[in-house]
């Protein structure tokens, strides 16, 4: 098993599987009992960028499995003012368990996963966001799956369209996640963003086929959808092309004509912060079919479970 969790391929589909059922079993059990596979360790959390959910869902999560969740500041560390990511990946593994991190570059992940000798759990980056997309798996096939089973292949052959930034690390991560779990999925957005080429890259290097298209026609790729995806337009770092960005997005806006066209019981999911009337109608925010709060919820149980198998990698065998 990998020994790090910086990509939604890090795991593979059997353990995925497994780490689903976890999921749903720590979730079940949340107040009603102990299981601790992080007793007596130690595990830091770095973010460059800021975060509501990430953060407080991972804090607690350290804390629910029995472990202490210490939150480094970025600016009182060597490390902002020129320490190498390598040495500090080399001393940190000398002190802690693991590492859960946010920042800009994908590439400081994979440099302090190679230097070091601890788990690092990618709390996003501007590529990648794969925490965010097990949980929406978890949240969907809570839902798809007979009830008290967590089953992956109740993702099997299901449509999901994603509507907007098809450039961003949520975009990348559903490409991704889509090979593994055996979903079509369908991106659409401006042509001038569609997926960066290192994620066919991943693919590949994972042994598995693409399973994702691209259109710039919005309805078309809706159409019959059993799940509708959007994020923000502007991410973290992208803010100084902030008006561009509104300008271009504004026809690919998820309202409620647009749903119209997905399956008619098809949810709609957005990892948030949403900004209503831009990317979000508040309408289909707040529509039945939107199951924001519970992906929200789910991003604790989701990943404790990815924390434990990291921790004790028998629980996903
Ligand atoms: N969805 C998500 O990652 O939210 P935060 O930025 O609040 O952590
Ligand atoms: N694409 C967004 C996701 C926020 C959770 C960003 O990177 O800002």
């Amino acid at each position: 098993m990998s020994q790090s969790f910086l990509k939604s391929t890090d795991f593979t589909r059997d353990e995925a599987a497994a780490l689903f059922h976890l999921t749903a079993e720590l979730k079940a059990r949340r107040g009603k009992g102990h299981i601790e596979p992080l007793n007596g360790q130690t595990w830091a959390m770095l973010f460059h960028k800021s975060s509501t959910r990430t953060r407080i869902s991972f804090e607690v999560g350290v804390h629910e499995l029995g472990g202490h969740p210490m939150i480094l500041d970025p600016n009182s560390l060597q490390l902002g003012r020129g320490e190498s990511v390598e040495d500090t990946a080399r001393v940190m593994s000398r002190y802690l368990h693991g590492i859960i991190i946010r920042t800009y570059e994908q590439a400081l992940l994979d440099q302090f996963d190679h230097a070091g000798s601890i788990p690092v759990v990618n709390a996003l980056t501007n590529e990648l966001h794969p925490c965010q997309i097990y949980t929406d798996a978890f949240s969907l096939i809570e839902r798809w799956s007979e009830p008290g089973k967590a089953d992956l292949a109740s993702l099997a052959g299901r449509q999901i369209c994603f509507v907007g930034d098809c450039a961003s690390n949520m975009a990348h991560s559903w490409i991704l996640a889509s090979a593994l779990f055996g979903i079509q999925l369908h991106l659409t957005g401006p042509k001038a963003y569609q997926p960066l080429p290192f994620v066919a890259d991943l693919l590949k290097d994972a042994g598995l086929e693409p399973t994702w298209s691209f259109s710039d026609d919005a309805k078309a790729a809706v159409e019959g959808s059993d799940m509708v995806y959007t994020d923000v337009w502007v991410s973290m770092g992208d803010e100084d092309e902030k008006e561009q960005r509104l300008r271009d997005f504004m026809p690919y806006q998820v309202n409620k004509a647009l749903m119209s066209v997905a399956k008619p019981d098809a949810y709609f999911m957005h990892c948030l912060p949403a900004h209503e009337g831009e990317e979000v109608t508040a309408e289909v925010l707040k529509d039945p079919r939107s199951i924001i709060f519970d992906q929200a919820e789910n991003r604790l149980h989701t990943q404790k479970a990815i924390l434990a198998g990291l921790a004790d990698p028998s629980l996903l065998r």
